[in-house]
């Protein structure tokens, strides 16, 4: 039997893309497949977790045993992680969330016309930011995925967003990030220390980051 160390844990992972609509017909979104999230929302629960999972629009079929909340924008994703903040004791969010959407979403489809279409995209909210500021005792972990200043970006977020603990992905290089079974990352600690892990598949990773999950918050219960 898996060992139950996240009983009475409740935790929110968020997974996936968002996806922003410019008109009925197209978006704006990511190559996020959700596998990351996923995958910690499972490993979650066969540690005794009581799991709640929102996802953006992927492919893959809702987790045994987790409520699974299904979103699509950003602005919807915030409403239901923010809901359920409160109630949780470890927030993972592994979702790639659009940091722009488009100003207006048009009723009817754009039609083709002039050569050149200029769309104005507004900032949507931080997410992981607005749960950094009412973190409390909880133990928040936040990814980050780059192509450039890895560990230098990462450290931004950490310090910046109020995080525990930063999963860094470096998307460029192959069999790490998006839409793959494995990934590459560097775990971030709020001490200064850098955890490398080398290529693995995502249902180990999701384990070794709910181990250090685990661990902060013994830490947190002990002091
Ligand atoms: O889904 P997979 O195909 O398995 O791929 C996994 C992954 C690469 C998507 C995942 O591991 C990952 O890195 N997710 C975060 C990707 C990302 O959007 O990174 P970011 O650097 O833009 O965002 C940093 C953090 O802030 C993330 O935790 C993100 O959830 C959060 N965020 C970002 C923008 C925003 N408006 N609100 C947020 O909460």
């Amino acid at each position: 039997l898996t060992r139950q160390d996240l009983a009475g844990e409740r935790v929110l992972v968020t997974a996936g893309p968002t996806l922003e609509e410019i008109d009925p017909v197209r978006f704006i979104s990511n190559h996020s497949s959700g596998k990351m999230g996923y995958s910690i929302a499972r490993a979650a629960r066969r540690r005794g977790a009581e799991v709640v999972l929102v996802a953006g629009p992927t492919c893959l079929d809702d987790p045994w045993g987790i409520e699974t909340v299904h979103v699509c924008s950003a602005a919807e994703m915030r409403d239901a992680v923010m809901e359920r903040v409160a109630a949780s004791t470890v927030i993972v969010k592994a979702a790639a969330v659009a940091d722009y959407r488009p100003k207006s979403r048009a009723t009817g489809k754009i039609k083709k016309s002039a050569d050149a279409l200029v769309l104005e995209l507004e900032k949507n909210p931080d997410i992981l930011a607005e749960v950094g500021r009412m973190k409390g005792d909880r133990v928040l972990v936040g990814f980050a995925a780059e192509t450039n200043d890895l560990v230098e970006n990462a450290r931004k977020k950490l310090t910046g967003k109020n995080l525990d603990l930063v999963v860094a992905n470096d998307i460029g290089q192959a069999g790490a990030g998006f839409n793959v079974d494995t990934n590459i990352a560097k775990l971030l600690h709020r001490d200064g220390r850098v955890e490398e892990l080398p290529l693995m598949g995502k249902d180990e990773m999701a384990t070794i980051i709910l181990d250090r999950a685990a661990g902060l918050r013994k830490q947190g219960m002990r002091g």
